[in-house]
């Protein structure tokens, strides 16, 4: 018995899983095993004796017993360590980062227009694409004859229908639905059969439409030296006398050339000032086709290029950059680069 022991303790030791361990059970504990040998044996024992000798036998395979079971637990829990150890993340490995998308330029620049004049009371109108000629050029105070109709700039769906070739329609179709006071702002795109490093068939405008009791032409230098300050910071602002069919008097503003700060350079043609928005005082036609008595009101409107305001805000210098959609131009603007977070 006790060799038997020894030789279980010895066998014990080499165990390192289950299977073995199951092994090694049949070897001392199974039918045929080294235990249930012992107890065969029995019967050559002298009777006197069995009772002592079997109570040995029992020992020992309770012994046998109790350290298979210490055994097995002790696998057990070697293997979970292990799964543990190979389950393990490493939190020490950079993450994959997340991309955060942008805001196009262009809707940018409108946004930042739309906040300047939301603060001063201006609301955000919206006028359709395509538009009807009359409300794109004829209610506007542009006669048939006139050369902005010229088939050279204007899309022209049927003889009745246009892409709007500027947002001015917009002006005719809330003046025609609501009375004084109104002010807006019109964001949106427009068309025309240009095309270079400044010009693309589509761009972007926005319009404005003050009308009121007692607006003047002081009214409108105002709102529109502040809102030119507000947007390109601290410039200096200048009107010159111009013409549109529908503002009389009508205006063209001009702001200090921002790349040369007004010494002269390519992009302001050595003149120091470059040309951003056309206005004027809406002309008494323009008012009646709106359905106001021009006798009791008046008032102002404007109109500018989005492009433009974009390109020389950021120092962009080709207007093709905002359409053909690049993102190594349009990460550039991304929310992730701290922009209007
Ligand atoms: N619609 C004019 C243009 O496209 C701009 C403008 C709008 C001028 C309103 C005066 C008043 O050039």
């Amino acid at each position: 018995m006790e060799r038997i022991k020894e030789e279980f303790d010895k066998l014990l030791v080499d165990v390192k899983d289950q299977e073995s361990l199951k092994q090694l059970k049949a070897r001392f504990l199974g039918k045929k095993g080294r235990v249930s040998e012992l107890f065969k044996n029995l019967r050559n024992i002298e009777p006197q004796k069995r009772k002592e000798f079997g109570a040995k036998i029992n020992e020992l395979k309770e012994y046998i017993e109790q350290r298979l079971n210490e055994k097995l637990l002790e696998i057990k829990q070697k293997q979970k360590e292990e799964s543990l150890k190979k389950e393990t993340i490493d939190i020490t490995l950079d993450g994959r980062g997340i991309n955060f998308g942008g805001i196009h330029p262009i809707t940018l620049t409108i946004m930042e227009i739309e906040e300047i004049f939301s603060s001063l009371g201006f609301g955000v109108e919206v006028g359709p694409e395509i538009e009807l000629d009359l409300f794109n050029f004829e209610l506007l105070n542009i006669p048939k004859e006139h050369p902005a109709r010229d088939m050279q700039d204007t899309f022209y769906i049927n003889d009745n229908v246009v892409l709007r070739t500027h947002t001015s329609p917009t002006q005719i179709r809330v003046m025609k639905r609501q009375q004084p006071p109104v002010m807006f702002i019109s964001p949106g795109r427009v068309y025309r059969r240009d095309s270079d490093i400044t010009h693309s068939p589509m761009f972007h405008q926005v319009e404005g439409l003050l009308v009121d009791k007692n607006i003047r032409f002081s009214d409108l230098k105002g709102v529109l030296s502040g809102f030119l300050r507000r947007f390109f910071g601290d410039v200096p602002v200048r009107f010159r006398p111009s013409y549109f069919p529908f503002t009389e008097p009508s205006a063209e503003v001009d702001i200090g050339c921002i790349i040369c700060g007004g010494k002269g350079c390519r992009v302001c043609s050595y003149t120091g000032y470059l040309e951003v928005l056309g206005c004027g005082m809406v002309h008494p036609n323009v008012l009646r086709n709106g359905g106001y008595d021009p006798d009791i009101y008046s008032g102002f409107a404007f109109g500018l290029g989005v492009e433009r305001f974009a390109m020389l805000k950021y120092g962009i210098d080709n207007i093709k950059l905002f359409f053909e959609n690049d993102l190594r131009f349009l990460e550039q603007f991304s929310l992730a680069k701290g922009r209007l977070l």
